[in-house]
């Protein structure tokens, strides 16, 4: 029986990988379910094993399942490992996502050697990774975790942030889908390094797939024993921007209104039900095995200053080649835009891309040189945030996308703090003058005036970083702000 593999992430799904997966049974193979490999242009991406190893097809619809399998099909991609947009990329969190069947659990060699290695040893191998968060602030994962260890108290916890809310991002879902595994053994190391008997991931109901595959997995791991006396609850969020913020996240699991917190206390300390807690994001997690595995030095061998190792970039929008490509810090934008995206899937001339997020300033191609690491962004008052990047082209109106900035604000603000509250209603309320062609000059001073307001006054970042999308915009497309009578952008 010849056996295919045809991916359950949701990407694949939504462009009918079920259907294809059924044709395949009746016509008689053994079908295996794998996450995605990231190829989202191509998907659904189904390979067939043959005595030379795996052979790639894509995009298969249920019409092309005779020809794939008789051979002669011209989606042919060949092995998928030598494909080129794969073999460039340099896959350690992302290795096993789109191979193997992610409800078969692997040893937790990792989880071993982190038990051998003892606390403290873990920690200062993490720490000498330069592994920094990869759910947005970027802080090291190493020191939030000797902060826990050292904070006082009995009980401790860990908590898996994958809320996941940032625009043009799928990274912590596919791999939620492709290897959760990788996942609940990073969560147990951190639950070893810092001394926590439980854990907790806080994921949001629009990901149903990735849920159902992480609770199956969990579930395995419960019964085969790997987790030892630790354990994990799935959370499932409503789907709000802001708890994915830390402490909003705290709130909404100890069962209230996620609103934000003031820090201090930081959660370090006093986290979830007051006790200490690291909370970490899906992707910095899932990359503790392979550190502990290979070696700190070995992490940290790969990127550039002070962004160390690889970040699974996320490649959204009006894009030709979008999906998931793994890669050591240091590539330019324009070589992740134009050569890995293939530049926008219109065709049309790229005009700017948002990076980090809804709150991630936007990129005028002038700035594509920029590389992309933590610092270089900075300093050019950008974001890496999660790794997303959402590429637009020549037909964007720039205005409407930074009215859109200080809306999305309004709208999932939590409302604890003034500038965020209401501050970003009132910048609507300007900018839609401003396009309206009423005192434009006027109304541009006094959005920037608020932005200070919000970067300064606000709570936490979904204010604070909100002028970032906002003025980047009319700083780098001051001609989208000027009035037209037909409304319109460029
Ligand atoms: C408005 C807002 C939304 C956020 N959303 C997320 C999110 O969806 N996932 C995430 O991991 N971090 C998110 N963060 C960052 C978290 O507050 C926190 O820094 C992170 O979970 C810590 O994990 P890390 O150090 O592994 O990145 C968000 C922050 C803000 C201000």
């Amino acid at each position: 029986m010849t056996r295919v593999y045809v991916p359950r992430d949701s990407a694949a799904l939504a462009v009918g990988a079920e259907a294809v997966a059924h044709a395949f049974v009746a016509a008689g193979c053994e079908v295996v379910r794998t996450g995605s490999r990231g190829l989202f242009w191509l998907e659904p991406l189904v390979e067939v094993e043959t005595p030379e190893g795996r052979r790639a097809f894509g995009p298969a619809t249920p019409g092309d399942v005779a020809a794939i399998l008789a051979g002669g099909s011209p989606l042919a991609l060949g092995d998928m490992a030598a494909h080129p947009w794969l073999a460039a990329q340099n896959r350690l969190t992302f290795a096993r996502c789109g191979v193997v069947d992610p409800l078969v659990a692997p040893a937790f060699d990792a989880l071993a050697r982190a038990r051998e290695m003892g606390p403290d040893a873990l920690i200062a191998a993490v720490t000498a990774s330069g592994l920094r968060g990869r759910g947005g602030a970027g802080f090291p994962v190493g020191v939030k975790w000797r902060t826990v260890r050292e904070a006082a108290g009995e009980h401790k916890y860990v908590v898996c942030n994958a809320d996941e809310g940032d625009s043009g991002t799928f990274a912590d879902r596919m791999l939620m889908e492709g290897d959760p595994f990788a996942l609940i053994e990073g969560l147990a190391i951190a639950a070893f390094a810092v001394g926590a008997g439980k854990g907790f991931v806080y994921s949001r109901s629009e990901y149903p797939h990735a849920n159902a595959t992480f609770a199956a997995a969990i579930e395995t791991a419960r019964t085969k024993g790997l987790l030892g006396s630790f354990d994990i609850e799935l959370r499932v969020g409503a789907g709000a921007y802001v708890c994915g913020e830390e402490t909003a996240l705290l709130e909404s699991l100890e069962g209230r209104r996620g609103q934000v917190r003031a820090k201090p206390p930081l959660p370090a300390h006093r986290g979830l039900f007051g006790r200490p807690t690291a909370v970490n994001n899906v992707l910095s997690l899932a990359t503790v095995p392979w550190i502990v595995l290979n070696g700190g030095e070995a992490y940290a061998a790969l990127g550039t200053g002070r962004s160390r190792g690889t970040m699974p970039i996320q490649l959204a929008g009006n894009v030709a080649r979008p999906g998931l490509y793994e890669a050591p810090f240091g590539l330019t934008l324009r070589e992740i835009v134009e050569d890995i995206g293939g530049g926008a899937a219109t065709g049309r001339p790229v005009r700017a891309v948002q990076c980090g997020g809804p709150l991630g300033a936007y990129f005028p191609p002038a700035l594509f040189d920029t590389p992309y690491d933590y610092e270089a962004f900075a300093a050019r008052d950008g974001l890496i945030g999660h790794g997303g990047i959402v590429v637009f082209d020549d037909t964007v109106d720039m205005a409407a996308q930074a009215r859109f900035a200080l809306e999305f604000c309004a709208i999932e603000s939590c409302g604890k703090c003034t500038p965020c509250r209401i501050g970003s209603t009132r910048g609507v309320e300007t900018l839609d003058r401003v396009r309206a062609g009423v005192d434009v000059a006027g109304g541009l001073a006094l959005v920037e005036d608020l932005c200070e307001t919000l970067k300064f006054g606000s709570l936490c970042a979904l204010g604070g970083f909100t002028p970032y999308p906002v003025m980047s915009a009319i700083r780098h497309f001051p001609e989208d702000f000027a009035f037209r009578p037909d409304g319109g952008g460029t």
